[in-house]
């Protein structure tokens, strides 16, 4: 059995476009979770959280995890918040790798700046403080990983290429099944 690989993070360290590429990489099928969510439910994952509310959007989230974990040799590009919940989290280990991105506050808020429209759990004036404090909150849900990369000033090639290198240090063995 070929493992997925999963990857998790903070909102902003580039878990999409990161995703995408090893996806090319590896020549596997590649899944992003928010994309699955609005592809069946026909909204936005904004709309979503705006009309019917977070509680609603877990549970479709959930159900996007409990589908993909059952799949193989795929990418998935998780939400932020996917794995801030244990049963998620251990459903995408039992056929992945979990590969966590990481990156400091500073650069994570950069990043989020530019497209904090797209989510709704960012206020308006976001400060760094509030990144802070988030990423404590869900530290112990992303200590779970299997790796962790650290993703601030690097650019995807250059994250791809380290996530390869770690898969690939055989004593792992962390693609076999
Ligand atoms: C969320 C992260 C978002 C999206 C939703 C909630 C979170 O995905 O799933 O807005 O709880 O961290 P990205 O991590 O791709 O921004």
């Amino acid at each position: 059995m070929e493992k997925n690989i999963v990857l998790i993070g903070f909102m902003g360290t580039g878990k999409t476009a990161v995703g995408t590429r090893l996806a090319q990489r590896m020549g596997r099928e590649f899944v992003d979770t928010d994309k699955e969510i609005e592809r069946i439910t026909g909204m936005t994952i904004r709309d979503i959280f705006y009309k019917t509310g977070e509680t609603r959007f877990r549970s479709e989230e959930s159900l996007v995890v409990k589908r993909l974990a059952d799949r193989t040799k795929l990418v998935i590009a998780t939400g932020g918040g996917a794995v801030i919940n244990q049963e998620n989290l251990e459903l995408l280990k039992k056929n992945g790798v979990l590969v966590c991105l990481e990156a400091e506050p500073e650069d994570i808020l950069r990043r989020v700046s530019k497209k904090r429209n797209t989510r709704p759990l960012l206020k308006k004036n976001v400060n760094v403080n509030d990144i802070r404090q988030m990423l404590q909150e869900r530290e112990e849900y992303y200590r779970q990983a299997d790796i962790h990369v650290e993703t601030s000033g690097l650019e995807p090639d250059e994250i791809v290429k380290r996530i390869l290198q770690k898969l690939n240090e055989g004593k792992h063995g962390l693609l076999k099944g």
